[in-house]
């Protein structure tokens, strides 16, 4: 039977003219791919977001381009159509081009977009799958987010809908699964977060972590509830970028995770 294998996860070769949109995971180095670490060594050019660091950033050839396109305080932000076009840009020169980005590319990170817009120019473009935050902060934390008898379900979420508010969902839906809620981009919006959940029917005793700066030396873990989460946030003053995990999953281990050296704290249960 044949396969074909041409598949936008592709082979290891990196041709010219290509655009390779590559996962970096969620900040430590040591959790690259290896293939993002062989396309990093082969690229000509690398746009990258601002969480990729230093550390991930010496992978790329000496002589090889490097921009970065992330946000960053005091300057404004690069619009999604530019970095489009500077890929379809450096694509067209014959360049190989690589597109960096933290955690994976395919969950809310626009990778989409920026895959659409390559075959819309019809320049090729493969996908490098990351470690995403969704699944390495919970990790760091020691939060299995499905466990046998506790949840039998992970829904991943943003908090930041298309026009920057909480986006429409089915709260209701969302609260009766029972099963385990990791929410991006939702530090900023937990107090609307938490009231949401809480009007959809959840507990307030509803176990909840916040994960920050997961597997980056600013790593730290703030175990509380839903009814007190929005304050003990606050007092905690937790750096970002933070995920949001809801669920009775995150008591499973909790009270046994405590790394030294790493703050992990538990207020309000
Ligand atoms: C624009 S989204 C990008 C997500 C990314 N594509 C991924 O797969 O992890 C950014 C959000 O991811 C989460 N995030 C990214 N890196 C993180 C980290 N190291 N620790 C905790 N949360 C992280 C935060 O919720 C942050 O607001």
């Amino acid at each position: 039977m044949d396969v074909d294998l041409d598949s936008a996860l592709g082979g290891r070769f990196f041709a010219p003219g290509e655009v390779w949109l590559i996962g970096a995971g969620p900040g430590d180095p040591d959790l690259l791919t290896l293939r993002a670490v062989q396309a990093l060594g082969q690229a000509d050019l690398v746009l990258h977001d601002a969480l990729p660091g230093r550390a991930v950033l010496r992978h790329v050839r000496p002589g090889a381009e490097i921009v970065a396109v992330g946000k960053r305080k005091g300057a404004a932000p690069v619009s999604q159509a530019r970095i489009n076009a500077r890929l379809v840009a450096g694509a067209r020169a014959g360049k190989r081009v690589v597109r960096l980005k933290g955690g994976d590319p395919f969950i809310f990170g626009r990778g989409g977009e920026e895959a659409l817009a390559c075959e819309e120019a019809g320049i090729r473009w493969r996908i490098v799958p990351g470690v995403t935050s969704g699944l390495a902060a919970p990790a760091a934390a020691g939060i299995p987010l499905t466990h046998r008898g506790t949840a039998s379900a992970v829904t991943f979420l943003t908090a930041h809908g298309e026009d920057g508010a909480l986006p429409e969902m089915d709260w209701a839906a969302l609260a009766r699964t029972g099963g385990t809620l990791a929410i991006f981009m939702g530090l900023s919006r937990l107090d609307e977060l938490a009231l949401r959940l809480l009007a959809a029917g959840m507990a307030p005793s509803t176990p909840v972590a916040l994960v920050a700066q997961a597997t980056l030396p600013g790593e730290a873990a703030l175990h509380t509830t839903l009814g007190t989460c929005t304050l003990d946030a606050r007092r905690a003053e937790l750096p970002t970028p933070t995920m949001i995990v809801i669920g009775q999953v995150t008591r499973v281990l909790a009270d046994r995770v405590r790394t030294t050296g790493r703050l992990v704290r538990h207020a309000g249960a």
